[in-house]
């Protein structure tokens, strides 16, 4: 864990590496994932979007990835690098509140709880899509789930089938099941989290005065005077 006082001053600033190539792409690559993901979500009859289901196998690689980095990777890519317990991450907060947050080369303790908090959320999103796929027949999971009808789009083009016909399905079409809805939710969940991890990657970068995001292109941030 490296840990260096906040120094708002000119200090002697030296680079050091800090993410390594693994994290800064899978960084990148799970931005767009997300993003063509969320955007290609909407529900077609018949079944999602193809692009749906590939950006999402894509997130789920790159999640096993960094899931497998998180023990085995370069020193601030691991969790016991910034996985800090209830006391450590409520003390920083609470500093964090009166203005005087430490600054960490790698994950903060706020900053370590997003990424967990990310990382599972993202981890949920997709098992809960990979069940859901399933259910409609398709996927790695086909067969291993019960299958299901896929879902009909609101304005009822399966209402004219036997079975669909008089059913109260007929009127709103059929109800998702509890692994499609809970991949909603956890999508949107998700959605919620990256704000907050975008307030806080704005808030830290303006209290420490470095660009966190630079950081995340080109791996390195400035070591303080004290070696930190
Ligand atoms: C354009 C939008 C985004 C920017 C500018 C951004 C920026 C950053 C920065 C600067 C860090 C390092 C924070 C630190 O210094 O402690 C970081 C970490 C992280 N971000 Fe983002 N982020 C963005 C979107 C996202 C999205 C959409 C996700 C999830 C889908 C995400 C997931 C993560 C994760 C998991 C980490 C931890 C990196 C690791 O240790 O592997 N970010 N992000």
């Amino acid at each position: 864990m490296s840990i260096s006082r906040t120094t708002p001053g000119p200090v002697r600033q030296d680079d050091v590496t800090v993410w390594d190539p693994l994290i800064r792409v899978g960084h990148w690559l799970l931005v767009i994932a997300f993003a063509t993901s969320y955007l290609s979500g909407e529900e077609e009859a018949g079944g999602p979007d193809q692009l749906h289901v590939i950006s999402g196998y894509v997130l789920g690689a790159v999640l096993i990835v960094r899931i497998v980095w998180g023990f085995v990777g370069s020193e601030h890519a691991r969790f016991r690098d910034f996985v800090y317990g209830p006391v450590g991450s409520a003390r920083y907060l609470f500093n964090l509140a009166r203005g005087r947050s430490r600054r960490y080369l790698g994950h903060s303790p706020a900053g370590g709880l997003m990424v967990l908090a990310l990382l599972a959320c993202l981890t949920g999103t997709v098992a809960t899509g990979l069940v859901a796929y399933g259910e409609l027949g398709h996927g790695p999971l086909a067969g291993m789930v019960a299958t299901r009808p896929p879902a009909a789009p609101p304005n009822g083009h399966n209402a004219g089938s036997p079975e669909g016909a008089g059913s109260p399905e007929s009127a709103g079409g059929e109800a998702e099941s509890l692994a499609a809805e809970l991949h909603g939710t956890l999508a949107n969940v998700t959605l919620g989290l990256i704000v907050l991890h975008l307030l806080g990657v704005a808030g830290a970068s303006l209290a420490h005065r470095e660009n966190l995001v630079a950081a995340m292109i080109h791996g390195r941030k400035r070591r303080d005077r004290d070696g930190h």
